[in-house]
């Protein structure tokens, strides 16, 4: 029997890692038995099912006690993850040529809907810290400016927490965002666990956002894909909303993924509550232990500034060895300590912890990473250099859509000076593109990118892997 797909995930299984990745579930179950369950509640409508395009039975009921849950006025199931909501919402609250106000480093699902619903893009960048190599949030005062500069934005969309834990003040964005009249919707793909505890931070919903998203299968234990999409204010169309987000779902949604977002959302009512307090505090508790070892760096809630680190997802532990690059850890920590962590950039290594996680798996976690700072020998990987954040803004030739269909060539980087890009330029870290298509290359950038590579960070987009050409507008 020929099953390669079968045969990797078992071999996973069998190694037996402890996983610090998504989905939230850890590969445990929450209260159900789920293995007799799956073909079992595999169904498709019939009487009784209901039906995700027009809910009026029980996954109605189910959405209803979600908006309960999680303080919103309504919520939507998307079974396309957050990235079909993210579509679903963005094309919900403009028309084609609206303009939005986007964070430069959001996911790409931001950028695909700007180019499908045929938008104009504005960008906030997030503010960069140089001593932790890292970007933080987005400030209120910096999209003010920019709205007023444009009072055309129709609305902001800004990602918190980002992946790597870090919020913005979303109360003082909404309070800006509102004062304005204009939408915000705010991608909290890694946040559904933020409305369990108050020892986490505030939610987009309690902040104030017209809308947020949330990947529920990453940090709660849903599965793979499930996410909701949450309206929190009166200034949502519900009716347009819910027909967009059913236009970005198959017409035959799954009720194993419908089930398993009804079921983390009564999980976390009835036992999760207890077992996130748990590891808040485990967590806590490990990371200041971590923080007093020779060569490990721990970010945790002793940077929050309460302006572009407003506040920290402590159900993240993100974290640095000195001299070994965080790539080099995560390959260690799974080939020796059958540890998986969710990623790894050149400095950190990010270890995504949830609810359904026990101590043991965090102490697990812990000794490794002190054994690696005592036993792995420095590799002399500067752990100290800066990317250095470029404050060049390149100039927009034409918008996203308009490149996105426009015939394309592929040249040199070094000879596109005075070129349109075809592609997007992202450095990682920090994620933040350089370029997106449609924006005028100038010897600026091209001599800032080969700055960036000349210090081995990596760089997404290039057209070859001798990391020379790109794509440019013909
Ligand atoms: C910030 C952010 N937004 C949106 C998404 C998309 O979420 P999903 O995988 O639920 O479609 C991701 C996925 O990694 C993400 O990191």
């Amino acid at each position: 029997m020929k099953t390669p797909i079968i045969d990797g995930l078992m071999k996973y299984i069998m190694e037996e890692n402890v996983r610090f990745h998504m989905p939230g579930h850890k590969g445990k179950e929450a209260l159900l038995n789920w293995r007799n369950l799956i073909p079992q509640i595999d169904v498709t409508e019939v009487d009784g099912t209901d039906n995700l395009h027009n809910p009026e039975s029980i996954i109605l009921k189910s959405q209803e006690l979600a908006a309960n849950t999680f303080g919103a006025k309504n919520t939507f199931y998307s079974i396309n993850g957050t990235t079909g909501g993210i579509y679903g919402s963005i094309g919900a609250i403009t028309k084609p040529g609206d303009t939005v106000l986007i964070q430069r480093n959001c996911h790409r699902s931001v950028y695909n809907a700007v180019i499908f619903n045929q938008l104009n893009s504005e960008y906030i960048y997030p503010v960069y810290n140089k001593e932790w190599n890292i970007l933080t949030g987005v400030l209120a005062e910096d999209i003010e400016k920019k709205i007023k500069n444009n009072l055309d934005i129709k609305a902001i969309i800004i990602t918190n927490p980002s992946y790597y834990g870090i919020c913005s003040n979303i109360q003082e964005i909404a309070k800006v965002v509102h004062k304005y009249n204009k939408i915000l919707i705010v991608d909290e793909a890694h946040g559904s666990h933020f409305n369990f505890s108050n020892n986490l931070p505030v939610t987009a919903i309690e902040a104030g956002a017209d809308i947020c998203i949330q990947s529920t299968h990453k940090t709660l234990p849903a599965f793979t894909q499930a996410s909701m999409v949450h309206v929190g204010t009166n200034r949502v169309d519900n009716d347009r909303l819910r027909k967009m987000i059913s236009m970005y779902q198959t017409t035959s949604p799954s009720y194993i993924l419908m089930a398993s977002l009804d079921m983390a959302r009564a999980y976390m009512e009835e036992k999760g509550k207890i077992n996130l307090e748990k590891m808040i505090r485990k967590i806590g508790v490990t990371t200041t232990h971590l923080k007093g070892l020779d060569r490990v760096k721990i970010f945790d809630q002793e940077r929050i500034n309460y302006k572009d680190i407003y506040d920290f997802d402590t159900m993240k532990i993100l974290f640095q060895i000195e001299g070994i690059s965080g790539s080099s850890v995560e390959k260690i920590l799974r080939k020796k300590y059958n540890i998986q962590l969710e990623m790894s950039d050149s400095f950190y290594g990010v270890a995504l912890c949830s609810v359904m996680d026990t101590e043991e798996d965090i102490d697990k976690l812990a000794n490794a990473i002190e054994n690696i700072s005592e036993l792995e020998a420095d590799g002399n990987h500067n752990t100290k250099i800066s990317t250095k954040i470029s404050n060049i803004l390149p100039n927009v030739n034409m918008s996203l859509h308009d490149a996105f269909n426009r015939s394309k060539k592929t040249i040199r980087l070094s000879e596109a000076k005075g070129e349109v890009s075809g592609s997007f330029l992202i450095p990682y870290p920090p994620g933040i593109p350089i370029l997106c298509p449609g924006e005028i290359i100038t010897e600026e950038i091209i001599t800032y990118i080969q700055f960036l590579r000349s210090n081995n960070i990596q760089i997404l987009g290039y057209k070859d892997n001798n990391l020379e050409n790109i794509e440019i507008i013909r």
